[in-house]
């Protein structure tokens, strides 16, 4: 019987699996510090196969390079022997919902969701620490023991959490910064589905470090703009630079797969179909070509004649009389033509009729979101005056988005017929999870939301946050941004779920908070070697004493790459609890004292799969039979122990 491996993926061993499907040959084997043998790679050879494209050395190259870019890539690919322990009481409709809440670092969190949601998720929307100089980075600490790391910035937080504040005197000031997102824009990115697509909030400070580690990560060529939005708060002038007043998101697609969706018209873009016959509602655009690149040089494929309804054929000639060009080239009018989409208008001009001819746009097409000029949406103070009312009046967070921007986002890049992930990794307030129910309520979607936010320790110096934390003391929850996140989307989806009862009964308002905490392992699970005679008896069981059933069922779920949003109910089964997973996807039973008689009656299930604990059954022969008596019943059936 397998054993689960109980800790994220190392991705440095899936780059070499990937590695030896192009080049096997270049694929060895080399023994470890421990002595034994593993996968490496066979630098000389690879170099061989790639002798015409290789820079070496120190010869120039174009790339993004910062110190600690090295460590940056470790840090990425290197596992962790961590898990996600669930809970219940903190979660809204934890059986039923399809949402997750995810407490703790995000480095942490997208490791952890590597395998599950390989290539799962839709869209993912960042709202990280823009480098302000007073804002705070989590500092990741691959790289450094932590002595060495208290030693260089001799700061943390009350509870111990490495928090610094990134400011400019620090010598590592945009390296830091490059190097707490790089990783998690590289990790990030396997989540995304073929067809998903980023959208990362930043401002000015760290925009062209963002854009130039995005374009290694994703590819320049899935750079697909980048939006400027007024926040609507007036800075007034600065002599020695110009104020801020506008706010960015930089939009990154996974592939060429991805599209942007339509979005739904308002009034204003409906006045604009001023005209209408049998088939309706349309408006008029010149089929000469006007604005820039409208000479007949420009494209000469479309400078071409046709033929006026009184049987002339006429060029594109501008007013002035100099040659320009037609929109679209010849197939394309005549297919235009066919459609019925060319209009002809009769023009006096100078005493002289002329023909002028005109492409038709129906009412209906759909507005293909094309700006990168957002106006008109909510602004910042708007977004902190919904955030307060949802808090009884009380500025809890600063500078939350506001929810008009995210469920523009939302439609613009995900379609409300389809069931699909969305994911912010930096939650904040936890803006993104509202405006997906928001969404999902107004356009009766079925999209799901992942939220995962850091338990960063509320601070009394700042105004903002004394009064989240005597919000929090009042509640009687931890003073961290993770609770006033957590009690935002609970109010929020409670409002606009009992407002819209009647007109949406099935809105998912829920989610499942799942926090993340070590491993369910002891020790000894990760390095038996370790472990001397003297000390057997005691670890007989490999798993951690104050851990639940529940505890090692997400484990599970983890390891064994399945959605960790699925429906779980319990049965009783010879005296025994039993997760079900999906109906029968899982089947975990992590009691003690299982016998052949339970086994078989687990069989009779036929689970897709079946785990226990490998201290559970009442002796070896059980264990040894489980193989057997599953192979009977449920031969479908994979089993594992943990
Ligand atoms: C700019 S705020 C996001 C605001 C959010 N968009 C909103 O509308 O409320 C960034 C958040 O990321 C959190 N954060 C910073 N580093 C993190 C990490 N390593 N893991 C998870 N969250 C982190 C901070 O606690 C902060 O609340």
């Amino acid at each position: 019987m397998d054993k689960l491996k109980m800790h994220s993926p190392d991705l440095t061993e899936a780059n070499i699996a990937k590695l030896a499907e192009l080049f096997p040959n270049c694929v060895t084997e080399a023994k470890d510090a421990k002595g034994e043998p593993r996968k490496v790679i066979d630098f000389d050879l690879l170099r061989q196969e790639l002798a015409s494209s290789i820079v070496e050395g120190p010869q120039e190259r174009y790339q993004l390079n910062w110190p600690g870019k090295r460590e940056a890539l470790l840090t990425a690919n290197a596992p962790i022997a961590r898990t996600l322990r669930p809970c219940r009481e903190e979660s809204v409709d934890f059986d039923s919902t399809q949402n997750l809440f995810i407490e703790g670092d995000n480095l942490d969190a997208l490791k952890l969701l590597q395998e599950t949601y390989l290539n799962k998720v839709k869209l993912i929307y960042i709202d990280p620490p823009y480098n302000t100089g007073n804002d705070f980075i989590y500092a990741d600490d691959f790289a450094e023991d932590a002595e060495t790391y208290f030693g260089r910035s001799a700061q943390k937080d009350e509870s111990g959490n490495r928090l610094i504040a990134n400011t400019e005197a620090n010598g590592r000031f945009h390296s830091d910064w490059v190097s707490m997102i790089y990783p998690r824009l590289k990790l990030a990115r396997n989540l995304l589905r073929d067809d998903g697509v980023i959208f990362i909030s930043i401002g000015d400070e760290e925009i062209h470090n963002l854009r130039r580690a995005a374009d290694e990560v994703f590819g320049e060529m899935n750079y697909r703009g980048t939006i400027a939005r007024a926040t609507g708060t007036r800075m007034g002038s600065g002599n020695t630079r110009i104020s801020s007043e506008i706010d960015f998101v930089v939009i990154y697609a996974k592939s060429d797969l991805y599209e942007f969706q339509s979005l739904p018209m308002g009034d204003e873009d409906v006045a604009i179909y001023d005209q209408q016959d049998e088939r309706g509602r349309y408006l008029t655009r010149s089929l000469r070509r006007t604005g820039g690149e409208n000479r007949r040089e420009d494209r000469p494929t479309m400078y071409y004649p046709i033929t006026t309804p009184g049987g002339q054929a006429i060029y594109p000639i501008a007013p002035e009389g100099w040659e320009s060009r037609w929109v679209c080239g010849k197939d394309k009018y005549e297919e235009l033509l066919r459609a019925g989409l060319i209009e002809w208008k009769q023009v006096q001009k100078e005493g002289v009729s002329r023909w002028q001819v005109y492409q038709k746009h129906y009412l209906g097409e759909g507005l293909k979101y094309s700006s990168n000029l957002w106006v008109g949406v909510e602004g910042n103070k708007k977004a902190t005056r919904d955030l307060n009312q949802i808090f009884d009046g009380r500025k809890v967070f600063d500078h939350p988005k506001p929810i008009e921007v995210l469920q523009r986002i939302l439609m613009i890049s995900t379609s409300a017929k389809e069931e699909c992930v969305i994911m912010d990794f930096f939650s904040g307030s936890g803006t993104t999870a509202h405006a997906v129910i928001k969404q999902n309520c107004d356009d009766n979607g079925k999209r799901k939301f992942i939220a995962v936010q850091l338990p960063e320790a509320l601070s009394s110096d700042n105004r903002t946050q004394q009064v989240a934390l005597e919000f929090c003391d009042a509640l009687g929850k931890p003073r961290t941004i993770a609770e006033i996140c957590k009690e935002r989307i609970r109010r929020a989806g409670k409002k606009i779920g009992s407002e819209n009862a009647i007109t949406a009964p099935n809105l998912d308002t829920g989610f499942r908070v799942l926090k993340i905490d070590s491993s369910n392992m002891k020790e000894v699970y990760y390095t038996p070697d370790a472990v001397t005679q003297e000390a057997l008896p005691g670890l007989v069981d490999n798993i951690r004493a104050d851990r639940t059933a529940e505890d090692l069922l997400f484990q599970v779920l983890l390891d064994w790459g399945v959605d960790l949003a699925l429906p779980i109910s319990q049965q009783t089964i010879a005296g025994k609890t039993v997760f079900f997973v999906d109906g029968n996807a899982l089947a975990a039973c992590f009691e003690t004292g299982i016998d052949e008689d339970f086994v078989k009656q687990l069989a009779a299930h036929k689970p897709l799969r079946a785990v226990f604990r490998d201290a559970g059954f009442v002796s070896d022969s059980v264990k040894i039979n489980v193989e057997q008596v599953f192979k009977l019943l449920s031969p479908a059936t994979e089993i594992k122990t943990l």
